[in-house]
């Protein structure tokens, strides 16, 4: 058995359909369903006993020590955050109540539960915290990628919180013992990619005919990695990671913002042809750039390949053309999250399965 937190979102979605399709061990879904978490996402596992879903706060320390004491994980893996950059720089404060707050209480009821386990099962215990390559900051041009031992720079509500939650991470593992594992990872794309974020946002405003916002002049770059490449790293660490270390995860794709628009746009023209015929890039559009928008990110997934010989199996190319599909094939979900009919899923499929 193992505690998700976070698994009715993006990449705990994703993650948690992944490792039921290859192992049978159980897993317990801890998500609050903020407007990010959205069971539609696990339907298929609507009837699947190996999938607890418990609506409740990562910060809820009572509620976290029942699950804990009453389901005995062998791991807990922390993907439950507020995600999205926009969002923390017009509303910081639920960022600093989940990652900060809410990944601190959480450390302190795993803290609680480990250190009462039997010797066996403590030194096979693994808290596993999902975090980001923000809090290295921003490069420049000619700056050498991101490596575990770069220096913390957060530069947005969302990074700090994030660097603090991996600050505690570390401390629990230093100060306690407390077996943790932290990954840093890239920008994430696929399928159940909440359509606020760039890639999902193109695709779905393109297919409306809405404009496409690209903020300030678009050359901002960031790495990109299918999100089913994140998930299979994450496996691989909890298996093999060396305890209290780091490991950066990337997909040795950087791409400016504006290329990702132009793909996005081109791959529709193929699948998805305007009525009018004409290419969707006619509706990209710069806006106002994003407040202390950091410029660059770049990862060096080199420890992650050398010590536990992970590497990604999609390239961008594969990897956007199948996230262009799914959106084509899974419009009911983009118009179920859009018109925010997702939010009843809880009441009329979930009732009593907590
Ligand atoms: P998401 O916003 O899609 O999902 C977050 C999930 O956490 C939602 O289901 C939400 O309901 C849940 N949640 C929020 N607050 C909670 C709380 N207090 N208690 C319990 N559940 C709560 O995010 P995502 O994109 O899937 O990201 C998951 C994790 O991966 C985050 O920690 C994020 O920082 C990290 N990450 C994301 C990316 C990316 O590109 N999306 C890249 C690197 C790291
Ligand atoms: O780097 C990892 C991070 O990637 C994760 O930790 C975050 O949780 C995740 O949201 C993501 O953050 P970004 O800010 O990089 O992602 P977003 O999709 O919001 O933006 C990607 C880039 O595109 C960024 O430079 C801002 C730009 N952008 C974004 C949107 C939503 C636009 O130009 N227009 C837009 O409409």
């Amino acid at each position: 058995m193992i505690l998700v937190t976070g698994a009715a979102g993006f990449i705990g979605s994703n993650f948690v359909l992944d490792w039921l399709a290859i192992n049978d061990e159980p897993v317990i879904n801890l998500d609050k369903l903020t407007y990010a978490g959205n069971l539609d996402n696990l339907s298929s596992l609507k009837d699947d006993s190996r999938h607890i879903f418990v609506q409740g706060d990562i910060g809820d320390r009572a509620l976290v020590d029942k699950l804990l004491t009453n389901h005995k994980p062998r791991a807990v893996i922390n993907f439950a955050a507020e995600s999205h950059v926009d969002r923390s720089i017009h509303g910081p404060e639920d960022f600093i109540q989940t990652n900060m707050l809410g990944t601190f209480h959480l450390l302190e009821s795993v803290r609680g539960y480990w250190s009462n386990l039997a010797d066996a099962e403590k030194s096979q215990f693994r808290f596993l915290h999902v975090s980001t390559d923000e809090v290295y900051g921003s490069l420049s041009p000619s700056d050498p990628a991101f490596t575990e031992t770069k220096r913390y720079e957060p530069n947005s509500p969302y990074s700090a919180s994030k660097a603090a939650s991996d600050h505690l991470v570390r401390a629990y593992h230093h100060t306690y013992g407390l077996p943790v594992l932290t990954t840093n990872c890239s920008n994430n794309y696929g399928p159940y990619h909440f359509p606020e974020k760039l890639i999902p946002l193109m695709i779905v405003n393109a297919l409306a005919g809405k404009p496409l916002p690209v903020y300030g002049d678009g050359m901002q770059i960031r790495d990109w990695l299918f999100v089913k490449d994140h998930c299979s790293a994450i496996r691989r660490v909890l298996e093999a990671g060396t305890l209290g270390e780091v490991y950066n995860v990337g997909g040795w794709n950087e791409m400016p913002n504006i290329e990702i628009v132009k793909i996005v746009c081109g791959l529709l023209d193929e699948m998805r042809p305007r009525a009018d015929g004409k290419p969707y890039i006619e509706q990209m559009t710069f806006v106002t750039d994003r407040p202390g928008h950091d410029r660059r990110y770049a990862i060096d997934a080199t420890k992650i390949e050398r010590e536990l010989g992970w590497r990604p199996a999609e390239t961008f190319e594969t990897g956007i053309r199948k996230t262009v599909a799914w959106y084509l094939e899974n419009e009911e979900w983009v118009k179920t999250v859009q018109s925010g009919a997702y939010r009843n899923w809880l009441e009329t499929n979930y009732s009593g399965r907590s």
